[in-house]
Parts: C-alpha cells; sequence; structure tokens
C-alpha cells in the first residue's frame, strides 16, 4: 500500500515536471525566426476560381499524359509534349496557388484523374486527328473559361493581380494549343462535330462540379 501511495506520488511528481517544462521553458515560442504574415482567407471568387483551375489544369495535364502514351513515338509525338509541357506547368502553378491561398482542392480530383487520362487515350486511339479534335474541343471551353474568370477578376472590387496575369497568360496558351489542334487537321476527324460536342459537354460539367465541391 505504502509503495503503491509512493509509486503515485513519484508519477504526480513527474507529471506536474513534464508540464512545467512545456510551459515554462525559456525558449518556449521564442522561435527567433520571423514568421510570414497569414494570408487572410481568399474571397470566395478567388477560392472558386483557383479551385477550378487547379482541377482543370490536372485534367488538361492528364489528357496530354493519355494522348502521349499512344502517340508519344509518333509523328505527332513532339507537338502533343510540347503542350504537355506546358499543361505541368499550369499544373504546378496552380498546385502553388492552392497552397498559397489555403484553397480546398475539388473532391473530384482521383475522378478527374482517371477520367482524363482516358479521354486522352481514348481519342488518341481513334487516331491523331481524333486526338487533335479532342485538343480542340478541350481548349475552346477553356480559353471561353479563362476569359469569363478575366472579367470576374477586373470586375471585382479588389482584383488579384497575380491571379490576372497567371490566366492571361495561360488562356493565352490554351489558345494556341487550339490552334494547334486545328492546323494538325482535328476539323478531318471521323464525327468531328459528335465528337467535341460531347467531350466541350464532358468539361463544362466537370467545371461547373468543380467550382462547388
Ligand atoms: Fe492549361
Ligand atoms: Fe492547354
Amino acid at each position: 500500500m505504502l509503495r503503491t501511495a509512493s509509486s503515485a506520488g513519484k508519477q504526480i511528481i513527474r507529471l506536474s515536471r513534464r508540464c512545467s517544462t512545456a510551459t515554462s521553458s525559456p525558449n518556449a515560442n521564442t522561435d527567433s525566426k520571423p514568421k510570414p504574415p497569414l494570408r487572410p482567407r481568399p474571397t470566395p471568387l478567388t477560392d472558386e476560381i483557383i479551385r477550378v483551375d487547379h482541377a482543370g489544369e490536372l485534367g488538361a495535364d492528364r489528357i496530354y499524359a493519355g494522348q502521349m502514351a499512344i502517340l508519344g513515338n509518333g509523328p505527332m509525338g513532339k507537338t502533343i509534349e510540347h503542350m504537355w509541357e506546358q499543361e505541368k506547368e499550369h499544373r504546378k502553378q496552380f498546385e502553388h496557388l492552392i497552397q498559397h491561398h489555403r484553397v480546398r482542392p475539388t473532391v473530384m480530383a482521383p475522378i478527374w484523374n482517371v477520367a482524363a487520362f482516358a479521354l486522352g487515350a481514348g481519342t488518341a486511339l481513334m487516331g491523331e486527328k481524333a486526338a487533335m479534335a479532342c485538343t480542340v474541343a478541350v481548349e475552346t471551353v477553356i480559353v471561353e473559361h479563362y476569359n469569363d474568370q478575366l472579367r470576374q477578376i477586373m470586375e471585382s472590387p479588389n482584383p488579384d493581380k497575380e491571379l490576372l496575369e497567371t490566366i492571361t497568360k495561360f488562356r493565352d496558351e490554351e489558345q494556341e494549343h487550339h490552334d494547334t489542334g486545328i492546323d494538325c487537321g482535328a476539323e478531318q476527324a471521323p464525327f468531328y462535330n459528335a465528337l467535341t460536342e460531347v467531350i466541350k459537354f464532358g468539361c463544362k460539367t466537370a467545371i461547373a462540379i468543380s467550382k462547388k465541391i
């Protein structure tokens, strides 16, 4: 009984020492490194823009990855690779922005990842021109989407300059991808109109979902 009381006493002493060390150390909370100021929460507009664009650039990266998996060694390989490299940079930039502004990524990211690769690879399996038709359809929707966002940002009370510059640059590169697709014979793909309309509808649906969840 005495031994039990004694060990309980030691336990209390140990605990109280541990607590006092944690709270009264002269070094506690005195990190000499200056901490960057906390960024304010993004506005609902910025939050929505970064989430949906992050999802879109993830999708674009995966579409071109799918195309490269099928056509990478063919005559269109270099052209597709060049566009893919730009999409990787777009994705990287939005990955930076999503962390920087503490924006929650879309919960659909794993699904877009798989669906976009399947879209890129699937159209590439239909041939080079169908792959280019896919590029034209996707980039048409993205250019319109980025133009809508640029208008929204410019009309907002405090336009985010970094976001404006980023989206303007990417919009121009997406337009180049669209034009490359046309130059490479997209319109000669079998069922061009039906194919591009279906892909555009899919992209617009993915955009609407990624804005919200
Ligand atoms: Fe992009
Ligand atoms: Fe693009």
